[in-house]
């Protein structure tokens, strides 16, 4: 190359700096328009119901032998921009020790949100993805088991003599405290 089409040593330095500049401006440009794009897309992730207590059965459907039984929790399902009415949200293993007493647990797991079955032969619940266990009140019965913590209790509320409610909620996977989903 002829030495005198080369660019001098000052004008090489300053087509660099306008270079860096430029990419440092579309960086710093992008970034408001990425956390603006979240927080538009953020919406899709919520699932929101229309009340806190969904009423999932009644006593009749639930024999005092402390017996676990899952139940699908149906409700509508809003997210920002649809309205999905009736559609299953979930599912809970209700269990009934007396009378008016039933508990309810969300049948995800904790640890990485696999589905927990019941097992009666040995009155336990298992997740067939890593093989965490649990005893009949949703507590850690195997200190192998890789969940972090139990399975998680929901609220019940008997209503109008033999409905049963669930203030039904899902918890993030992975934590040792319930942690509430968005
Ligand atoms: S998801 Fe249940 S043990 Fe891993």
């Amino acid at each position: 190359m002829n030495p005198k089409t080369l660019p001098r040593e000052p004008e090489r330095r300053s087509f660099l700096k306008k270079t860096l500049a430029t990419v440092i401006g579309i960086v710093m440009g992008l970034c408001p328009i990425a956390s603006g794009f979240t927080v538009f897309l953020d919406p899709l992730r919520r699932r929101s119901t229309r009340s806190g207590a969904i009423r999932v059965t009644t006593l009749e459907a639930l024999p005092i032998d402390g017996v676990p039984r899952i139940f699908r929790i149906i409700d509508d399902r809003v997210d920002a921009w649809n309205k999905f009415p009736r559609v299953a949200i979930g599912a809970v293993f209700l269990r009934r020790t007396s009378q008016n007493v039933v508990e309810a647990l969300n049948v995800v797991c904790p640890h990485a949100g696999g589905f927990v079955d019941y097992i009666p032969a040995t009155k336990c619940f298992v997740c067939p993805l890593h093989n965490s266990k649990f005893a009949i009140d949703g507590k850690i019965s195997d200190h192998k088991s890789p969940a972090p913590r139990g399975m998680d209790t929901l609220e019940v509320e008997i209503r109008h003599t033999n409905e049963v409610w669930v203030k039904f909620q899902n918890f993030e996977a992975g934590h040792k405290k319930k942690v509430a989903s968005r």
